[in-house]
């Protein structure tokens, strides 16, 4: 089967489940509760289980932090770089699919957040700089800013324009903080780990120049790719 032929499969399959939904699911899935449920609990789970691998100590509670962390940039890598990827393999439907992803780097972003109160509690040594703490906090009120305006009856209130300038500069930000974390650091000092961060630190890289090509794109007036006429794929 050709490549193209199974990009349209797997997008038709994607339409067919969003159409398939109903009921309480359907409730859950459309007002997002059920995404940020998942992020909230996949992380937790991760955090407990380090926890209880590492230890309760300083060193444990900050390696359960950096791996929640790293749970909420899978969610965040789809909702930054799912649409430019949808834009490339022709499927529309998967992009929509960024709102939910969204949702669930903010239930993960919650528990992250909950890790590194304690971590400050307990730290000998305040973890992070007074100045990478307020770049951090507008991080995260930039991301729970975003999940409530996208909530479908506050959107409707924004001028379209706006709200995409709006989102892609707190997308761009988080990403940022995100280059900073695995990229920048890691070169800085040399971590010990560098498998912790290198995957990281490729896909945050990678995310953004597919965010980037597509932009270009979409600003050169340059068709986007069908399942069928995808030069991409060929
Ligand atoms: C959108 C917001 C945020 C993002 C994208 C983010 C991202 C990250 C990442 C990627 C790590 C792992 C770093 C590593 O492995 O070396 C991390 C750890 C950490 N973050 Fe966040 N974070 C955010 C919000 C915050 C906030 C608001 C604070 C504090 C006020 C904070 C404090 C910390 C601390 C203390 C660690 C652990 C550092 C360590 O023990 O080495 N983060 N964060």
């Amino acid at each position: 089967m050709r490549q193209a032929d199974l990009v349209r499969q797997s997008c038709a399959g994607a339409s067919k489940f969003e159409g398939n939904r109903g009921g309480l699911y359907a409730m859950l899935t459309k007002s997002g509760v059920s995404w940020a449920g998942t992020g909230f609990l996949l992380a937790l789970a991760t955090g407990l289980l380090v926890l209880m691998i590492a230890g309760r100590h300083p060193e444990g509670v900050s390696l359960a932090t950096r791996s929640i962390a790293r749970v909420a940039f899978v969610f965040f890598w789809f909702a930054y770089a799912g649409g430019a990827v949808a834009a490339f393999l022709g499927c529309g439907s998967v992009a929509g699919y960024r709102r939910q992803a969204g949702l669930a780097f903010a239930g993960a972003l919650s528990v992250h957040l909950a890790f590194v109160a304690w971590l400050f509690r307990i730290s000998a040594r305040q973890p992070i700089s007074d100045e990478w703490v307020v770049y951090f906090v507008l991080g995260a009120l930039g991301a729970y800013a975003l999940v409530i305006s996208s909530w479908p009856r506050l959107r409707a209130l924004w001028e379209n324009r706006l709200w995409r300038v709006f989102s892609i500069v707190v997308l761009e930000y988080i990403a940022f903080l995100f280059f900073r974390d695995f990229v920048l650091l890691p070169l800085q000092y040399w971590v010990a780990h560098p498998a912790e961060y290198f995957p990281f630190g490729l896909l945050i890289i990678l995310g953004a120049l597919l965010r980037w090509f597509a932009a270009a794109r979409r600003w050169l007036g340059m068709p986007r790719n069908r399942p069928n006429a995808s030069t991409f794929m060929r």
